[in-house]
């Protein structure tokens, strides 16, 4: 780092974390918690790139080109904390002079429980079943009542073949005896698509025709914008369920919620949302789309691990090497 300060570092945590994290950061850093919890604005984030040694920020708060727009800021990190970083402008981050770094790995399988989970809740129509017992209005049990699809035996395809991909596609062939297919837009070893036996294809309209499940597990950001559109959709087959615990600009919400509702396809899970927490009204409209609040990593070992991954990104960091989780 160079310029070792002969204080604790100033560390500013944009979010509560998990109390024992928060402890330890505190032990070590000059720690300034945002004890509001709630998303810090463009304007907050600047300021404190000019205020703090390290800012840590979260999947909900944007570090833009404008939140970037600092010359010669304090910090000289940007320690996140969760494995995505569309949320932050790593060229402007990288002009500016700061290093990036996330927190991969850790919460892999966590994510791919969720997405087992929303697969089953969409296939098996879990949350549209609950509505109905809550509101009083179930009548009994009939055989024609309230059909899903069974997956078991079926085609799990999954977009995007890194560690939470490949997460899904065990718990989806070892748990529910799927075969596994995917596209990933760049080489997979072979000896990580063989441990379930998974089968590559060329292209993600491939994987779209052929799947009974499509998992999303691609980084979000420009490249992957609505990559999941009406023209893609219409691939599908109709009993096809898609899951998303990827990133929500990857789908066109519009497009799905008018998919589903077409019977293009039979149902989707979705644990994230273009513009989260706002959800498109064609969305929330549908009973054929499960949706959850961005629980992916949501378990308290989880979020823990989360921590002491970004704890030690800056501890090599303050050390004067590279972090472990450098992304820019
Ligand atoms: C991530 O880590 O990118 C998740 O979306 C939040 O855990």
């Amino acid at each position: 780092w160079g310029n070792a300060v002969a204080t604790k570092p100033k560390v500013l945590i944009t979010r509560r974390w998990p109390e024992a994290v928060e402890a330890k950061l505190k032990e070590t850093y000059d720690v300034t918690l945002n004890e509001s919890d709630v998303p810090m604005t463009v304007d907050e984030i600047r300021q404190a790139l000019n205020d703090y040694d390290a800012v840590c920020p979260t999947v909900s708060d944007k570090v833009d080109a404008a939140a970037l727009a600092v010359e010669a800021p304090r910090a000289k990190i940007l320690a996140s904390y969760g494995v995505g970083y569309s949320h932050i402008d790593t060229e402007a981050a990288k002009k500016a002079g700061l290093v990036v770094t996330n927190t991969p790995e850790v919460l892999s399988g966590c994510t791919a429980d969720l997405a087992i989970t929303l697969m089953l809740m969409a296939a098996r129509r879990a949350g549209e079943g609950e509505r109905e017992v809550r509101a009083g209005k179930w009548t009994g049990w009939r055989p024609t009542h309230m059909i899903g699809t069974k997956v078991s035996g079926g085609v799990f395809g999954v977009l995007g073949f890194g560690r939470i991909g490949r997460e899904a596609a065990k718990r989806a062939h070892f748990g529910f005896g799927m075969k596994v297919i995917y596209f990933d837009a760049y080489p997979v070893k072979p000896e990580l698509a063989a441990e379930t036996g998974a089968e590559a294809r060329d292209s993600i309209e491939a994987v779209l025709a052929e799947a009974d499940v499509v998992s999303l597990h691609m980084p979000g950001g420009k490249e992957n914008y609505h990559l999941i559109s009406t023209e893609r959709l219409k691939l599908m087959k109709p009993t096809a369920i898609l899951v998303n615990t990827a990133r929500g600009e990857v789908v066109d919400g519009v497009a799905l919620a008018a998919a589903l509702e077409a019977g293009t396809i039979a149902g989707a899970g979705l644990d994230v949302f273009e513009g989260e927490p706002k959800i498109v009204p064609e969305l929330l409209a549908t009973e054929k789309a499960v949706l959850l609040p961005h629980l992916g990593s949501a378990t308290l070992a989880t979020r823990e691990a989360m921590g002491w991954r970004v704890m030690d990104n800056l501890e090599a960091f303050f050390k004067g090497e590279t972090p472990k989780d450098r992304v820019a």
